[in-house]
């Protein structure tokens, strides 16, 4: 890869934030989105980056990004699959759209920005998929059917995808987080912590950098002979 350029979903807060942080500071040029108007450059302390406001469940808004991108002649070498929404609730009582909007939001969103990019992935021989999963998706977790499966989901994404263009240098992974400091799991009770707490042999929840410092080692080099995998980045959560 000559320019190293990434394409980040979800940058607003985060673990996509942290990513964005991280790859900037390892000589990226960094393309982020999210729905909300966000100022990157005011987050990032540099112009080595690009905000491109983006729905990944509406195709319209996706294509578009594209046509952006072309202007500018910026072609990224590594997508990371980041943004994702958690709509919990007890299978009995979920509701249609729960189970729609989280499929789409972070399952279907892969497949339409994965589609976006490896054509000229495979066109350069050479690219890096990134894609965000969960331990849920490993585990299942009870109140979460419709979070779960979509992750669930993404490591038969990752594995077939990865199947089908390894020949062209490019790798398909999967990193599943364990419970990780962000909005999404700031709701937690007391009781509820001590009890996550506990069936997480580390005794601790995770922080954004611990995903982004696997991402940058899956995106370089190093990572060049590793694909198809899920990797759990969870102080030994699934393990136990
Ligand atoms: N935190 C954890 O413990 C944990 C554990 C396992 C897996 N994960 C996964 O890690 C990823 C990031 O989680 P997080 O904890 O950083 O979540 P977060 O703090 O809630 O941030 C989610 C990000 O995704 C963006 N987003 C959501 N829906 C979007 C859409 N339709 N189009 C574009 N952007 C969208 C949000 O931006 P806007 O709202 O501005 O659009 C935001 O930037 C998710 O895939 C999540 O499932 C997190």
């Amino acid at each position: 890869m000559d320019k190293k350029i990434v394409f980040i979903t979800g940058v607003s807060r985060g673990i996509g934030l942290e990513l964005a942080k991280c790859f900037l500071n390892d000589g990226y040029f960094v393309i982020g989105t999210s729905r909300s108007e966000f100022n990157l450059h005011e987050q990032l302390g540099s112009e080595n980056c690009l905000h491109i406001p983006l729905d990944v469940t509406n195709r319209d808004q996706v294509s578009s990004c594209m046509e952006k991108l072309k202007e500018k002649d910026i072609v990224p070498n590594v997508l990371i699959n980041n943004a994702g929404i958690t709509k919990d609730q007890l299978f009995l009582r979920m509701k249609n759209e729960e189970w729609d909007d989280v499929i789409e939001s972070n399952l279907t969103s892969v497949f339409n920005m994965s589609k976006l990019f490896i054509k000229s992935m495979v066109k350069d021989r050479s690219g890096k998929i990134i894609n965000i999963s969960s331990v849920a998706g490993l585990m299942g977790n009870p109140g979460q059917v419709n979070y779960s499966a979509s992750k669930a989901g993404l490591g038969g994404f990752t594995r077939a995808l990865a199947k089908e263009v390894a020949a062209r240098n490019i790798t398909v992974n999967c990193i599943a987080p364990g419970f990780i400091e962000t909005d999404m799991t700031n709701h937690f009770k007391d009781e509820e912590l001590k009890n996550i707490l506990n069936q997480i042999p580390a005794n601790k929840m995770g922080n954004p950098k611990h995903i982004a410092d696997l991402a940058l080692f899956l995106a370089s080099s190093k990572g060049n002979y590793i694909t198809g995998q899920t990797i759990s980045v969870d102080g030994g959560l699934y393990m136990s």
